[in-house]
């Protein structure tokens, strides 16, 4: 069964239709990645993906569970149980968005210590809870490569490893999919390799994940299959080796040929 099928989905924002008819489905362990120009809609589909957008119209499925029908659903539907919804998706930004008052610790501790805050059992629980979730945030910092700067704050760290940081977030309450939303493009390109090589190492232990990426190398390398967005729409979709090999569609030729050039 595939853990995403996402059908028909459409957002506009005022008169401008961003996302225009997207389906696709993703097996468990897979990973895609989304590339196309600037202003093609990829943000837009990731956040819809994570429920921080409200699609137009769409279905989309986790594990065979529908998360939303938008022809059926609305304002209120959208908003039921959101969280819960979003728990299903983790999202890493092009800009960190790490909470700069926090320590690296506190800033991936937080989600699930809110979440635990709110079972039934937390009061008498709560220093063995607290516990375990510094355990598993220090132990995916340390996956991370983080172990000795686990108490540094944001600005004492460099923007990989903040970003870093914000994968191990993420990832904090095991989401089934998680998606990448240009996590290099504010980087310098050396520390570039550092958050790629962590992103790989996921990729190998058959993370689920969703990449937007301007790095095609990159792509070609770690992702199983490519979808190509032109103008809100799936131009070309296939393998690597299909659509950086032999693209079928001109828009893609040119759109690929814009990087060989660079
Ligand atoms: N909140 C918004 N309000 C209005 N227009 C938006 C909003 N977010 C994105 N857009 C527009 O949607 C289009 C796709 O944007 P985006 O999803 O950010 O593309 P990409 O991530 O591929 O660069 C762009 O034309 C952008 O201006
Ligand atoms: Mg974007």
């Amino acid at each position: 069964m595939a853990i995403l099928e996402v059908q028909n989905l459409r957002k506009s924002f005022g008169s401008t239709l961003v996302l225009d008819d997207i389906s696709f489905t993703m097996e468990k362990g897979a990973v895609l990645s989304l590339i196309g120009s600037s202003g093609s809609g990829k943000t837009t589909l990731l956040r819809c993906l994570n429920f921080l957008e409200q699609p137009d119209s769409g279905i989309i499925r986790v594990n065979g569970e529908t998360l939303l029908d938008a022809a059926a659903a609305t304002a209120s539907d959208f908003h039921r149980n959101l969280r819960l919804k979003r728990l299903h998706f983790g999202l890493v930004f092009q800009s960190f968005n790490l909470f700069p008052q926090y320590t690296a610790l506190e800033n991936v501790m937080l989600a699930e210590k809110l979440l635990a805050r709110e079972q039934p059992d937390w009061k008498e629980r709560k220093a063995a809870r607290l516990q375990e979730i510094q355990a598993h945030a220090e132990s995916l910092l340390a996956d991370m490569g983080l172990k000795d700067r686990m108490n540094n704050y944001p600005h004492q760290l460099s923007g990989g490893q903040c970003q870093r940081v914000a994968i191990a977030r993420a990832l904090a309450l095991n989401p089934d999919i998680l998606c990448f939303d240009e996590p290099t493009s504010a980087l310098d390109p050396e520390l570039t390799g550092e958050v790629l090589r962590v992103i790989r190492s996921l990729a190998s232990l058959h993370t689920t994940m969703i990449i937007v990426t301007h790095e095609m190398s990159f792509a070609r390398d770690v992702a199983d299959h490519i979808i190509f967005l032109d103008s809100g729409k799936i131009c070309e979709e296939g393998t690597p080796e299909e659509v950086f090999g032999n693209p079928q569609q001109e828009r893609t030729r040119q759109f690929l040929s814009n990087y060989a050039q660079q």
